[in-house]
C-alpha cells in the first residue's frame, strides 16, 4: 500500500516523542540503521543523552503551534526538513466515567489529536516549499481506538480519532508522493503503561516495538499493529455485533460477577 522503506541510510527521519519509549527505541534503531535522526520531545536531557544516535535535538511540546513552527522553521533552516515523520507524542490518563479529570482529557486530546492536526498541517506546508522528493508520514496510535474499553474514554477516543486522520490523510496525500502509515501497538513496556494497575497480555518491549515497525514499514504496510498475537484477538473483537462485545469486555473486568450480583 506505500513504497517499501528498506533502506534508511541517509534519509532524514524525524521522531516527534523520541524522549523515551517507544519514540526512543525507534530514533535508535533508525540511527543503526543508517537514517539521520532528528529527535523532539518536551524533555531535553533524555534528548540529548541520545546523542550520537540523533544530528539534531529539538525540544517541542507538540500542543503550543509555535514551538512546531519554531522546529519546522530551524529543520529548514538546517537543510534538516525530515524525509521521513515519526509521530510518536502521546498522553495516557486512564479514567473511568464516573471519575472524569476534565484536564487530563483536555490534555489527551491537545497531545495525542490536535497537535497531530498542527503538526501535520506545517509539515505539509514546508515540504511544499522544497518539493520533489518521496516522503512518509507514521503515526503512532493505539489499538485502544479500535472499540470502547473501560476507561479509555479520553485515551482511546483519542486515538481513534488519530486513526481516522491517518486514514484520511493516507487517502489524501498519496498523489502528492506523500505515503502515509499508522502503527497500532498493543501493550508496550513503558512509563506510559507503567500507570496500568492489571496485567497486561502480550507486553513487549520497546525495542520489539521498534523493530516491529520499521518491519512494517518495509513491507510497505499502511496499518503496522503488533504483536499480533494480542492485536489480531481485538480486530476480531471490532466484528463482534455490540451485545457480544460488550458481554465479553465486562468479563474481563475485576469483581465482574460480584458487580452483575449486586
Ligand atoms: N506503551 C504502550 O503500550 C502503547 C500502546 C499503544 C500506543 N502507544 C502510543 O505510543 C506512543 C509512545 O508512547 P510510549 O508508550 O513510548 O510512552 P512514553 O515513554 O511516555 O513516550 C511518550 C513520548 O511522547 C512525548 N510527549 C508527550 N507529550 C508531549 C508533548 N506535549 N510534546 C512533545 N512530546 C510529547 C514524550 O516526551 P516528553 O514527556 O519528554 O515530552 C515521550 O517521548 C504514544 O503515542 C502512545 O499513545 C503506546
Amino acid at each position: 500500500m506505500n513504497p517499501k522503506i528498506i533502506d534508511w541510510a541517509g534519509q532524514v527521519v524525524w521522531v516527534v516523542g523520541a524522549s523515551s519509549g517507544i519514540g526512543r527505541a525507534l530514533a535508535e534503531a533508525l540511527s543503526l540503521r543508517g537514517a539521520r535522526v532528528i529527535a523532539s520531545a518536551r524533555r531535553s536531557e533524555p534528548l540529548l543523552s541520545l546523542q550520537p544516535a540523533c544530528v539534531r535535538c529539538l525540544t517541542v511540546d507538540v500542543s503550543q503551534a509555535s514551538d512546531l513552527q519554531a522546529a519546522i522553521k530551524v529543520l529548514e533552516q538546517e537543510h534538516l526538513l525530515p524525509d521521513v515523520v515519526f509521530w510518536v507524542a502521546g498522553v495516557y490518563h486512564p479514567m473511568a466515567c464516573e471519575a472524569l479529570e476534565l484536564d487530563a482529557v483536555r490534555e489527551t486530546f491537545e497531545v495525542n489529536t490536535l497537535a497531530a492536526y498542527a503538526g501535520l498541517k506545517q509539515m505539509l506546508q514546508a515540504w511544499e516549499r522544497l518539493p520533489g522528493r518521496p516522503r512518509h508520514w507514521s503515526w503512532v496510535s493505539s489499538v485502544a481506538g479500535y472499540r470502547g474499553l473501560p476507561r479509555a474514554a479520553a485515551y482511546g477516543a483519542s486515538k481513534a480519532a488519530l486513526t481516522y486522520l491517518a486514514e484520511v490523510s493516507y487517502l489524501e496525500l498519496q498523489d502528492k508522493a506523500i505515503a502515509v502509515s499508522v502503527v497500532q501497538p498493543g501493550f508496550v513496556q513503558t512509563r506510559l503503561t507503567a500507570k496500568n494497575d492489571f496485567t497486561m497480555p502480550a507486553i513487549i518491549t520497546p525495542e520489539a516495538a521498534a523493530a516491529a515497525t520499521l518491519k512494517g514499514l518495509a513491507k510497505g504496510q499502511f496499518e503496522i499493529h503488533y504483536p499480533k498475537r494480542f492485536t489480531l484477538l481485538l480486530k476480531l473483537l471490532r466484528l463482534l455485533p455490540y451485545g457480544l462485545y460488550f458481554r465479553l469486555i465486562r468479563s474481563t473486568l475485576p469483581n465482574h460477577s460480584s458487580q452483575r450480583n449486586s
